[in-house]
């Protein structure tokens, strides 16, 4: 049984060391501008050292009315994530992304990005 969930899955082109999967969890670590933080890079650091096969990355916003996380409606955006995404794989981790809309939920105290301002 474990050494199934440790063996190693292909998924399409994709190649993971294991079946663990971290699911998305929000940080509130990115910064207030929704770009990838410091903070950001660090835990991903330590979650990715765990050795996990596939991590998926928090909520992000793709747009600034429905943003209450990271951002990627914008270029901007880019050089945080790809950061992160660089940070995982460092560690033979992959990454993939959770697409976010908070809708309803996108209270004015929680936006971030663009309408945070
Ligand atoms: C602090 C925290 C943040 C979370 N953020 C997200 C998130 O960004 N996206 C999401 O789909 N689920 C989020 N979740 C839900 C977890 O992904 C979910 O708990 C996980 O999939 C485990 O599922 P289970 O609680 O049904 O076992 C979050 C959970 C916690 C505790």
């Amino acid at each position: 049984m474990l050494d199934h969930l440790l063996s190693p899955i292909k998924i399409r082109n994709m190649e993971l060391d294991n079946r663990c999967v971290m699911p998305p969890m929000g940080t509130n670590l990115g910064n207030p501008d929704a770009t990838v933080s410091e903070k950001n890079l660090a835990y991903m650091k330590r979650r990715a050292e765990s050795g996990v096969g596939l991590i998926i990355t928090e909520i992000t916003g793709v747009h600034p009315s429905g943003c209450v996380g990271l951002g990627i409606y914008d270029d901007r955006f880019i050089p945080g994530l790809r950061q992160m995404v660089d940070t995982i794989h460092q560690s033979g981790s992959k990454a993939a992304l959770q697409l976010h809309h908070a809708g309803r939920e996108a209270m004015p105290q929680l936006k971030k990005g663009d309408e945070s301002r």
